[in-house]
């Protein structure tokens, strides 16, 4: 595996690999890797000739007050674990190569990026959407991976590329869960053991709500309600929104059936976590 550190090393390895005419596939990442980001990796391995993990704490999706400065990092661990999977390339930038001063140019998904996540985290899916076609622009993917555990900026990701006639394939790949049903993040590791105790009612509400569909429920406020009511027997939690919502336009939807998107965003203590469910098609 190589590491490069620099866009213009990234750049010319990109090239190499183009010139070579092998395919470019790409795991965007923060880093402190998990099962999640890996199971992006071997999607990659599986569907490119070359695969290139990036791992940037990207400043400019964070908000003034969010944990930028005490989100984990732990580069040696991350290195050895993209090693194990076989991957290609380890890009890590530093900061000040990737927004040199004078930096002035966002991209923005209109409409998309106000919603769900994007209400209590304004801006964050503008710094999210200039990282990525930076990040494109700099590793030239044919294919990249993201998760359905962000499912807005999944969406919004595809968005962008389309409107913006990347050219990148973006392919998104299901949540990958402990087995108690708690999503993998990095961010788990804020939790303390009552809390991570507690965060499995988000993976349980959401199940709840596909039975509750499934047993013939369509109206999403009680659909949202049977979720509210189980998040609110937890004292740790503190629900920032739970939404049923178009997977397309991310609008209220009008039923709660099948295709619908139910994302929801709760607090334990200062970390805040996301989960979702795309409703099931009845079988
Ligand atoms: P990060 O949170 O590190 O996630 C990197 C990728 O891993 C994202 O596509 C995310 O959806 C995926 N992922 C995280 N947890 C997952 C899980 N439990 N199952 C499956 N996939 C999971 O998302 C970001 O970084 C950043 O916003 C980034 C796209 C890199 C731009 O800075």
């Amino acid at each position: 595996m190589r590491t490069l550190t620099t866009v213009a090393a990234m750049r010319e390895e990109a090239r190499a690999l183009k010139n070579a005419g092998r395919t470019i596939g790409f795991v965007p990442t923060m880093g402190y890797l998990h099962e999640g980001h890996l199971s992006l990796v071997r999607a990659s391995k599986e569907a490119a000739d070359a695969t290139v993990a990036s791992i940037f704490v990207n400043p400019a999706q964070f908000g003034p007050r969010e944990d930028f400065a005490r989100y984990p990092r732990d580069l040696a661990r991350d290195s050895a674990l993209l090693l194990g999977e076989g991957t290609d390339v380890l890009f890590a930038p530093e900061a000040e190569d990737m927004y040199p001063p004078g930096f002035r140019t966002f991209v923005e998904v209109e409409g998309l990026q106000d919603k769900l996540c994007g209400k209590t985290r304004p801006g964050h899916f503008r710094g999210v959407c200039t990282v990525v076609l930076k990040l494109f622009e700099i590793v030239r993917p044919d294919t990249a991976f993201f998760g359905q555990k962000d499912a807005q900026q999944a969406l919004i990701l595809k968005k962008m590329t389309a409107d913006l006639n990347l050219g990148v394939r973006v392919e998104v790949r299901p949540i990958v869960r402990e087995p108690d049903g708690l999503a993998l993040s990095s961010r788990n590791k804020y939790l303390s053991p009552d809390e991570r105790r507690a965060a499995v009612v988000l993976s349980h509400s959401l199940a709840e709500a596909a039975a509750a569909v499934k047993a013939g429920e369509r109206r999403p406020e009680a659909v949202i309600g049977v979720i509210r009511g189980l998040i609110g027997r937890e004292p740790a939690a503190h629900v920032d929104y739970v939404e049923i919502v178009d997977t397309g336009t991310l609008e209220p939807a009008p039923d709660a059936g099948p295709g619908r998107l139910v994302a929801l965003a709760v607090y334990f203590g200062a970390t805040r976590l996301i989960d979702n469910l795309i409703v099931p098609k009845q079988g």
